[in-house]
């Protein structure tokens, strides 16, 4: 009797550890699991955002290609933002010309002043023709906004001038570049007249045409029932010659590329000194390497 009980004990006992032993392997397995399952989720985790970026980036891709325009060739302007001169003279043109109708709201008449070696008195007296509210001249630490509001833009335009301060990011120096050389003259465009290869049905008007004259399509061969347009032909010359025009242009884009990243100049000129220093340390710390190792390795 006392003997099957201390049996039964026994029995119970090792059940008991059995089970115990179980539990913890399952916990262990649990763990592992889970362990697992976590390292899993941060892979998909990652996986799911290499895919999101990619597919930002295609996008991106073509919604700029598709901005280009189908099959318009972008031409590249020679710019130089280091070039004062170039940013100055794209200034002047920039205010004359498209100011009346853009703003370019993130850019300060003050600091420009600054980053292309001008006073501020140059400025005021050659670069600012707008007032501001109380009917002052702007003054010269003033954002180069001007006094047309978006609902008269979408009036008068159908489409508000958008602000260009930072243009030539989202579009690219070529694209500005190309989009003012590529004006010609369309009957079928009754607002304007004029029509844009690089941005077809534009609602902006060609507003440099009596610089640059009246370009008109020449046609190719006939193909899907309509004739594309190889390239523009200029028939009416204006007040400047092809050369001088181009200049003007890259003028422009230069100051809209500076627009959009004033500190690019500052910014190389710090990456100099930054990598000379590096170089300058460089050699130091492989010359202490040599004093240290000296007496180690003969
Ligand atoms: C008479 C008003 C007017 C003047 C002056 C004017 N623009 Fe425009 N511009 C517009 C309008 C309106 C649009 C919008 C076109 C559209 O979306 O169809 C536009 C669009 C643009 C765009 C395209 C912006 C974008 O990302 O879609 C650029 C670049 C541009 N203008 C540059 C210039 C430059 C450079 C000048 C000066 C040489 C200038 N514009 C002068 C009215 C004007």
């Amino acid at each position: 009797m006392t003997d099957r009980n201390v049996s039964q004990r026994q029995a119970q006992q090792l059940r008991a550890h059995q089970q115990a032993t179980r539990m913890q392997a399952e916990r262990g397995r649990v763990k592992v699991l889970s362990r697992t399952e976590e390292s899993g989720k941060v892979q998909r985790m990652l996986v799911l955002t290499a895919a999101a970026v990619l597919a930002a980036g295609s996008l991106l891709y073509m919604a700029q290609s598709r901005a280009a325009g189908a099959g318009v060739q972008l031409e590249s302007p020679r710019i130089d933002q280091s070039n004062d001169k170039s940013l100055q003279r794209g200034a002047a043109a920039f205010v004359n010309y498209c100011m009346g109708c853009h703003s370019a709201g993130y850019q300060r008449y003050s600091r420009f002043a600054q980053d292309a070696g001008l006073s501020e008195e140059d400025v005021e007296n050659n670069l600012i023709f707008t007032t501001d509210e109380a009917g002052e001249p702007t003054k010269v630490g003033s954002l180069m906004i001007n006094n047309m509001s978006t609902e008269f833009g979408k009036q008068a335009f159908g489409v508000a001038p958008p602000n260009l301060a930072l243009t030539a990011r989202s579009r690219g120096v070529d694209w500005i570049y190309t989009y003012l050389k590529s004006y010609y003259v369309d009957p079928k465009k009754t607002i304007t007249g004029v029509n844009n290869l690089v941005f077809p049905d534009t609602a902006m008007p060609h507003v440099l045409w009596d610089l640059q004259g009246l370009q008109t399509p020449v046609y190719g061969e006939e193909a899907h029932g309509s004739r594309p347009i190889t390239g523009l032909e200029l028939t009416q010359e204006g007040s400047m010659s092809p050369d001088e025009y181009d200049d003007l242009i890259s003028d422009i884009t230069n100051f809209m590329a500076y627009m959009s990243d004033p500190i690019k100049e500052t910014r190389h000129r710090v990456g100099l000194w930054v990598m000379l220093f590096l170089f300058g340390l460089l050699a130091v710390a492989y010359l202490l390497k040599k004093e240290y190792w000296k007496d180690i390795v003969k």
